[in-house]
């Protein structure tokens, strides 16, 4: 059975082959031409909030012939102790996937490893690859041009990482610059460096010491080709919120850190974002600003990515 767990469970040419199929598939917009999930059903099931994965999810699902099932953890028996084994055993034997956002990364890969039907990452604690394979398909297609290739246009490029440089989005983007052929650098306050998780994950992956980190902004920000940043406060840390906001001041993606990248660098952010702390209004104002593009290709990515593991499994 395949899944898609993490940023590297499709190879290269995979890659290139969900990259190009978005295109077509964004191309496409509004028309039934794909129907590889005609007859089916995927269960989505969410523990955490979300606007973007789930709508795009949902109408994603649809577009595709399938029918969408959405299941907050806490209206299924799993939010009431069933274990992660047997509901994964008992819906594997009604629908034909799973997309599933959560918090411990271990409870996904039990999931998919006591199931029979594909699962799909919809975000953990830990990874959000269908975010990083979006936004990298946001930028490819900037650089590749029309037709061009858009995983060889990620080849030597670099992202610049500024903020909370432990969270999923930054490992997410580790893993996941490591698989495409980008650089990055990544920039945070004392305490928040990647960790030893992300460390043993690029190990094991034949990427180990595959980026690079700075407590400077500007270290990390020159020569970028994307500048990309998060909220400061995830799902889960609101207890932490005060001294989050206070260490990582220094790390806001102004006008002026910005300005320091390449002249024609992108401003990427995966929304929502906090306006006047990790980046200003100014930066999201900039017509380099590319995250309403982001949202919207999450749509035409995840679809070729569901599309992809169906063929594949
Ligand atoms: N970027 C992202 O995953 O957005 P949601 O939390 O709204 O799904």
């Amino acid at each position: 059975m395949k899944h898609f767990l993490k940023e590297t469970d499709f190879t290269r040419q995979q890659v290139s082959e969900v990259f190009a199929l978005a295109r077509e598939l964004k191309a496409q917009r509004g028309r039934k031409t794909s129907q590889v999930l005609a007859q089916q059903t995927w269960a989505m099931i969410f523990s955490k909030s979300s606007t973007r994965t789930r709508v795009s999810f949902e109408v994603g699902i649809h577009e595709l012939g399938g029918n969408p099932l959405f299941l907050n953890k806490n209206d299924i028996q799993l939010g009431r102790g069933e274990t992660i084994e047997d509901t994964a055993k008992v819906l594997s034997r009604f629908v034909h996937g799973l997309v599933v956002r959560t918090y411990e990364h271990s409870e996904l890969e039990r999931l998919a490893a006591a199931g029979s039907v594909p699962v799909i990452n919809a975000l953990t604690d830990f990874l959000h690859p269908c975010q990083i394979y979006t936004d990298a398909f946001t930028a490819a297609e900037r650089w590749a041009g029309a037709g061009g290739d858009l995983l060889a246009s990620l080849q030597g490029r670099k992202i610049a990482f500024l903020g909370d440089t432990a969270c999923n989005m930054a490992n997410s983007w580790i893993l996941g610059a490591n698989h495409f052929g980008m650089k990055i650098s990544l920039s945070g306050p004392e305490g928040y460096a990647p960790g030893a998780e992300i460390d043993a994950l690029l190990s094991q992956e034949g990427f180990a010491g595959g980026y690079h980190f700075t407590h400077d902004p500007f270290e990390a920000v020159k020569d970028a080709d994307i500048v990309y940043t998060d909220v400061w406060v995830s799902m889960g840390k609101e207890e932490e919120s005060k001294e989050r906001i206070r260490l990582m001041a220094p790390y806001s993606v102004t006008g002026k850190v910005f300005a320091a990248a390449k002249p024609d660098a992108l401003f990427m952010h995966c929304l929502p974002a906090h306006e006047g702390e990790e980046v200003t209004q100014e930066v999201l104002d900039h017509p380099r600003c590319v995250i309403f593009d982001e949202a919207e290709n999450r749509l035409h990515v995840q679809k070729a990515i569901v599309a992809t593991l169906v063929a594949r499994s």
